[in-house]
């Protein structure tokens, strides 16, 4: 029985004719003030000339069976459920399917595109925010029913590949061309760069010219620009296996070079864009959002061109119903930019989405090549691996357990952040076996395991068993377990794992306390089932919720 259906019954049959969709019912702040609350008898009270109280009692009133009403303060409705409500509850969400999250996405579609590295460089710790929070929302929005759209917008086209072929062609060995990997290929843009500082000026026009031919479309540039992209995707994607992220497409920033020019006349024909210094600008000042150029002066298009473009393509391919960024709020201004702009050509029916997030430090230093801590995200999860491995090692655990662990608390110590924020990231925090950390949360999984294969019942609740809720830790525990669904689902409406994140630890903490003051194993046995029962719910909640984060959940630790 839905709690907010039935209030919502309830306010109808008091005040009929009048709109009460909004009406909510959520849990209380505090148990003194019951287990749920309403406020919305203050506002129907207004409308209707009623006092408040009065209103609220007039509610009351109609509310009966599984809930004990009060009223309180100005006309709150403090809201108590009955032992068997909340047993017959816990049985349903055992029952159901996903841990009962609700398919809202099922039939709608979204596009989400995050990660997006830049071609030939090797991935960083920098990129890890992207990559590990647009994972999350894109295994939440699956986890809602939504049809997924999970897009790698590659930084794959550029100035820099003008200076990487004149690299390749002049400061490699044959072994390296032969053998290229994306470590060399940084390498050679590094050298390659360096000779394009000199005086002279030929390396550097050198490299121009080689970028004009690959723009031409030259045979022969355009198949080693193709083989570099093709050897950072392999290299990025040995990155994701390890972070369990996978993409349905790859396409980057050259996949919508040939559809550019195509949007500025648009914006021309549209009178969106104006010239101004040879250049192209969409003017946004009326908006405070400054000026966008789309094609610079050299007749080059940028970024926000190529956003444009790509808006197009997926409103084409697709027809999502939401594109979701997630990148740095370094770009805020371009996206807001981009965003308007989009609505102006008439892309009204996709909403666009921006996700940023704050930078992250690294043991409280900024993360950047001169504090010599740009360090290599394949080197960063060696490091997480390393770390681990000597933790589980003393318990017997393998190098595939300190991989779970190493990997998961790396992306936990990111996502139990508010994704707005800025950062630390701290490895005594990260790998600590105690608070909020993933290794705490995997430890709470693989210890509720272990009780109930101990009490002989595998990770299903006993046979028969009933739900039973009876002591306080009980109820806290209870009535957190039934938020599950609503915290999944306020995450996704907030783009904000850290939402679900946080749920799951406090779920964590009250299932500690319900197991500290509840004996299991030594109860008589109806308790004992029905305490079983209530640890194999969480068991379940904690691995469903942990695997939407992208956190394995090991059986054993
Ligand atoms: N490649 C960009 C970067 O490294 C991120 C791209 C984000 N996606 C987009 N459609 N602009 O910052």
């Amino acid at each position: 029985m839905d709690l907010t259906e039935l209030v919502r019954t309830a306010f109808a049959e008091a005040f009929p004719g009048e709109d009460f969709a909004n009406v909510k019912v959520v849990p209380a702040t505090d148990p003194r003030f019951g287990d749920y609350q309403c406020n919305d008898a203050l506002k129907i009270a207004k409308k209707v000339g009623l006092k408040p109280r009065d209103a609220a009692q007039k509610v009351a009133e109609r509310i009966g069976g599984a809930l004990k009403v009060e009223i309180a303060g100005p006309g709150f409705l403090n809201l108590t459920v009955s032992p068997e409500w909340l047993a017959g509850e816990l049985a349903a969400l055992a029952a159901a399917p996903k841990c009962g999250i609700p398919q809202k996405g099922a039939g709608r579609k979204v596009v989400i595109d995050y990660s997006s590295p830049n071609a030939a460089k090797q991935m960083h710790i920098g990129h890890i925010r992207s990559t590990v929070i647009g994972c999350a929302i894109d295994r939440i929005f699956r986890a809602l029913g939504y049809e997924v759209v999970a897009d790698n917008h590659l930084g794959d086209w550029g100035t820099q590949f003008g200076i990487l072929i004149k690299g390749y062609r002049e400061c490699l060995s044959d072994d390296e061309r032969k053998y290229l990997t994306v470590a060399t290929l940084e390498k050679c843009y590094v050298l390659s760069a360096a000779k394009a500082k000199e005086e002279d000026g030929l390396w550097k026009d050198a490299c121009r010219a080689e970028l004009v031919k690959l723009q031409q479309g030259d045979a022969e540039n355009l198949a080693l620009w193709k083989r570099f992209i093709e050897i950072s995707i392999g290299e990025f994607e040995r990155m994701y296996a390890k972070l369990g992220v996978k993409f349905d497409t790859y396409r980057g920033e050259s996949y919508y070079n040939s559809m550019m020019p195509g949007i500025v006349e648009k914006l021309l024909a549209m009178g969106l864009a104006k010239e101004s210094e040879g250049a192209l600008i969409v003017d946004l000042s009326e908006e405070k959002l400054g000026v966008a150029i789309v094609r610079k002066s050299d007749g080059g298009y940028n970024y926000t061109t190529s956003d444009l473009a790509c808006v197009e393509s997926r409103v084409k391919d697709y027809n999502p119903e939401r594109i979701i960024y997630v990148t740095d709020d370094r770009q805020q201004l371009h996206f807001k930019q981009f965003f308007s702009i989009a609505a102006k050509m008439g892309f009204t029916g996709v909403k666009l989405v921006h996700v940023p997030f704050g930078l992250m430090s690294y043991q409280g230093k900024a993360i950047s090549t001169r504090e010599g801590n740009l360090i290599k995200l394949d080197d960063l999860l060696a490091e997480a691996k390393r770390r681990s491995l000597e933790i589980v090692a003393e318990r017997g655990g393998d190098e595939h357990l300190a991989e779970q662990i190493g990997y998961g608390a790396v992306k936990y110590a990111d996502l139990s952040h508010d994704p707005a924020t800025a950062i630390d990231f701290n490895w005594d925090k990260a790998l600590a076996l105690e608070g909020n950390s993933g290794p705490y949360l995997q430890y709470a999984y693989a210890r509720v395991c272990s009780l109930l294969e101990k009490a002989g019942v595998g990770d299903a609740r006993p046979e028969g068993a009933a739900f039973a809720v009876e002591t306080p830790a009980e109820k806290r525990l209870a009535l957190q377990l039934l938020e599950f669904p609503g915290a999944v689902v306020r995450a996704a409406e907030a783009y904000k794992p850290s939402v679900l994140a946080d749920y799951l630890f406090q779920t964590a903490q009250l299932y500690s306390s319900f197991y500290q003051s509840s004996p299991i194993l030594k109860s008589e046995e109806s308790v004992r089932n029905a305490r079983l029962a209530l640890c194999a719910l969480f068991g379940d909640v904690l691995k469903t919720g942990l695997t939407l984060l992208g956190i394995e959940t090991p059986r054993h630790i």
